[in-house]
């Protein structure tokens, strides 16, 4: 079995691994436990730390030849928003060597395995690393199962396992290199380079829009018995419970965590809520008024007014409709209503394989 070998003969030139991990459905979590595993092989000592609810940045102590990792899911073509915070604050350290591993969306049609897409999700936080000083020992972008249950159904059983069996060898694979000291950058990761970066406005506009958008959608059912696991698992605290329902604020990073948690099955995504922001967008009359002043506009204006009047059209749609449907939705036709037509009611869900509601915390694992 791939990760069930003897000891590896390979010596680690280090004494240390420590790996900083975000992960909404486990997948970044189970890579991160791979390659601690394997470290562990390599007789290094090794810290998982979850960075959930970061109050700080806790680093590895000094002294020591140490390796760091962070390990993350890719959101909508970057790194999530926690993970960038988090790296953006890590202190400047000269030649430590860090490596990034970004899950992403892994899929299997047929016998052919596809690939998720990075976008900006390693070269944006290779930079700052980079410019903090530390050496890049390898990007390596993990295509494990999607989780984005939102948007398509959870995959079967049986593709799930496929796919993370085949994670697994290529994670081991790419221990062997990383902690024996060596570089390791799949050929495609350069191959795609260029259409990463173009795609680089669709990860902005995500980050400024999309995540937003997709936070706002989530409401729970009338299967809802208000236990609030939901909320005490939520790694960003961004479900509040008010009267024994959760309420989703704007700091939600769409981790997919609290809806495959949900021992009732109540988290669902609002559809019939996206199609009616997106026609009450086009009707509003900031959007007429616009559409009428717009000719009057000096060309180089209107690139820019359109953005931050379409931003204020967005995130006022998406703060009053989502403030009403919460209210709305504790009327039980209304409930019904949303429920009914969302599909994720009718979908599979997704966690990454033997992961449970207690492998996510605030705590952290050390060996
Ligand atoms: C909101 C959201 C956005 C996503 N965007 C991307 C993406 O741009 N590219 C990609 O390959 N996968 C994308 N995915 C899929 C996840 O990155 C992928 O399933 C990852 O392995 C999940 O890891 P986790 O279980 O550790 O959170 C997205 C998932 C979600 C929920
Ligand atoms: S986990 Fe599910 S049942 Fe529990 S409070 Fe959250 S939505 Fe309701
Ligand atoms: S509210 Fe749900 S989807 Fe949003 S960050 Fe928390 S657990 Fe993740």
């Amino acid at each position: 079995m791939p990760g069930d070998c003897a000891p590896n003969p390979v010596a680690s030139p280090y004494d240390h691994l420590t790996v900083y991990y975000f992960s909404g459905t486990g997948n970044a979590l189970t890579a991160s436990r791979w390659i601690r595993e394997n470290a562990a092989k390599k007789g290094m000592t090794t810290d998982l730390l979850s960075i959930d609810r970061f109050q700080k940045v806790s680093v590895p102590a000094a002294g020591g030849k140490k390796l760091i990792g962070f390990c993350y899911p890719t959101h909508g073509f970057n790194l999530p928003w926690i993970m960038l915070k988090f790296i953006a604050r890590f202190p400047a350290r000269e030649r430590c060597d860090v490596f990034l591993l970004n899950t992403r969306a892994g899929s299997k049609i047929c016998k052919w395995f596809a690939p998720g897409v990075s976008g900006i999700a390693q070269i944006l936080p290779a930079l700052i690393l980079r410019v903090k000083g530390f050496r890049i020992r390898s990007l390596f972008p993990l295509d494990m199962p999607s989780n984005w249950v939102s948007v398509h159904p959870g995959f079967k059983p049986a593709t799930v396992v496929a796919i993370a069996a085949r994670c697994r060898v290529m994670t081991d694979g790419f221990c062997e290199k990383v902690l024996a000291g060596r570089m390791h950058f799949r050929p495609n990761v350069f191959f795609m380079m260029p259409i990463d970066i173009a795609l680089a406005p669709i990860a902005f506009l995500y980050f400024i829009y999309g995540r937003f958008f997709f936070a706002k959608l989530f409401f729970a059912s009338s299967d809802c018995d208000g236990c609030g696991l939901c909320a005490d698992k939520c790694p960003t605290a961004s479900i509040h419970m008010v009267d024994r329902r959760p309420f989703w604020k704007f700091t939600c990073e769409s981790c997919m965590r609290c809806m495959n948690l949900c021992p009732r099955r109540a988290i669902q995504v609002s559809h019939l809520l996206a199609a009616l922001i997106a026609v009450a967008g086009s009707l509003l009359p900031l959007a007429l008024l616009y559409k009428a002043i717009d000719p009057h506009l000096p060309s180089a204006l209107r690139g820019p007014v359109n953005f931050i009047v379409n931003w204020g059209i967005a995130m006022s749609l998406y703060f009053l409709a989502s403030g009403a449907a919460f209210w709305l939705m504790r009327t039980r036709c209304i409930n019904r209503l949303f429920t009914y037509t969302s599909l994720t009611k009718y979908w599979r869900r997704y966690l990454a394989s033997g992961i449970r509601a207690r492998d996510f915390g605030k705590g952290r694992s050390r060996r």
